[in-house]
């Protein structure tokens, strides 16, 4: 069951042109489960009608607060209390400015007056009406009022300005949404994640990789930050945008990895150390001995003949960390928890169930805390796929074996898993 399946979401549209954009928002939820009802104020219903926001939504769109209901004219305070979340997208400058002033003269503003639980705000308007100081000002006092924004972003406005105003995409409102109710046993912790592959350069046009997209690494990230923590997220070429918080920091090589992660970790010491390093990446082990400086040519080579490539030893980034936590705790200090994630083609599980000889050895070769074990020819498992079959080995010996569960899934539960190994 995901997690907005049961949920109950009020989504209050605003006037303006982004309100089109409010239509996907209401499919997603509904795609994921979530009970949705409509609030149109009365300029929205000139941008979209009635008849869509009702067949999306499933329910009788509200717009007015004098129309006569069902039950006993209260049904406003009803809702502003029933509902797990108020989504207001988009929130036009008009609306924002009589939300600060706690105005109350309609049916939204009255909700809003009511609302004692989760407001999540995405503003949408042009350019200059964002930066205005009258709007700036509002959102200062709304966010002092415990109201969420997400977004505007930067892009092309509907009026053809450049700059901030934008509504952000609906699958964002739903993830910024999502991280507001989750709970956050993270919070104020730090966590270090790897991910995606690494490039090793032979010449200046051919490379070494792999197959992995990062997105089992994007996923444990989400479940991160959706738990609090703040993340630090190193990784390799992806075709994804980094998770929205996360401070991320692109590099291509193992190399490159291996000192990206080593300086986070020492400058982290200096001020609040990471409480778990959690490493997805796929690193590679080779890298070509010697980089070319021009492109190797094919007449190099007589057909037919074989060439030889040399390769080096890359540096064990999973291997460094876990010792450097280990010296931290035979020195009395608190460590962050170390966690590897071991890429396998062969089954992980013998026939009793039993994690392979040769995982524990690689758990013990590596000296971390936990190796998150998976086979990645396994259907539906590994490179690429949003879905993934782990084995847990912890140092202890302890396995557990979780069944076959979205990528998004394994993060959010491998999260809620290491927060009990922290001391
Ligand atoms: O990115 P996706 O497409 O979603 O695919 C996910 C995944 C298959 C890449 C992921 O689930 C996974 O298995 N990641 C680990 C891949 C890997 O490098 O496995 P390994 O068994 O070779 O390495 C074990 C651990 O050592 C890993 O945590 C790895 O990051 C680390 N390592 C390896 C080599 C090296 N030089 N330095 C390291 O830190």
């Amino acid at each position: 069951m995901g997690f907005w399946s049961g949920k109950y979401v009020a989504v209050a549209i605003g006037g303006g042109i982004a309100a089109y954009k409010s239509l996907e928002l209401l499919r997603l939820l509904r795609e994921e489960g979530a009970r949705v009802v409509v609030i149109a104020t009365a300029a929205a219903l000139h941008f979209v009608t009635t008849l869509t926001l009702q067949a999306l939504s499933g329910h009788v769109v509200r717009s007015d607060l004098f129309t006569p209901s069902e039950t006993d004219g209260m049904d406003h305070i009803r809702l502003a209390q029933e509902v797990d979340l108020l989504v207001i997208a988009p929130a036009t400058a008009d609306l924002l400015a009589r939300m600060a002033g706690g105005h109350g003269d309609d049916l939204l503003t009255t909700l809003l007056l009511a609302r004692t639980g989760p407001v999540l705000l995405a503003p949408a308007m042009n350019v200059a009406m964002w930066n205005h100081p009258a709007t700036q000002r509002n959102v200062v006092q709304l966010q002092a009022d415990g109201i969420t924004l997400v977004g505007p972003e930067h892009g092309l406005l509907a009026c053809g300005d450049q700059g901030q105003g934008r509504m952000t995409e609906p699958a964002h409102i739903l993830e910024a949404g999502r991280r507001l109710l989750a709970p956050k046993p993270w919070k104020g912790r730090a966590v270090l994640i790897t991910a995606g592959p690494t490039q090793e350069n032979w010449d200046p046009v051919r490379y070494l990789s792999n197959r992995s997209s990062g997105r089992m690494g994007w996923a444990v990230a989400q479940a991160a930050l959706r738990a609090g923590a703040e993340v630090t997220l190193i990784h390799g070429p992806v075709a994804m945008p980094p998770p929205q918080g996360a401070e991320a920091i692109a590099v291509v090589s193992a190399q490159q990895m291996y000192e990206a992660t080593l300086s986070c970790w020492e400058s982290a010491s200096a001020t609040r150390p990471f409480a778990a390093a959690i490493l997805t990446a796929a690193v590679a082990d080779f890298r070509p001995a010697v980089q070319q400086p021009g492109k190797i040519k094919k007449s190099s080579t007589e057909p037919g003949q074989q060439s030889q490539l040399a390769l080096s030893q890359n540096p064990d980034i999973l291997a460094t960390l876990a010792e450097r936590a280990n010296h931290m705790a035979q020195a009395g200090q608190t460590p962050p928890v170390v966690v590897g994630f071991a890429a396998e083609t062969d089954a992980t599980l013998d026939s009793t169930g039993s994690v392979s000889p040769l995982v524990r050895q690689k758990l013990a070769r590596k000296g971390c805390d936990l190796l998150v074990v998976n086979n990645v020819l396994a259907p539906g498992c590994g490179f690429g796929s949003s879905t993934n079959q782990v084995t847990l080995l912890h140092r202890s010996g302890d396995t557990v074996a979780w069944p076959l569960l979205d990528k998004d899934e394994v993060g959010e539960r491998l999260l809620d898993y290491l927060v009990h190994l922290l001391v």
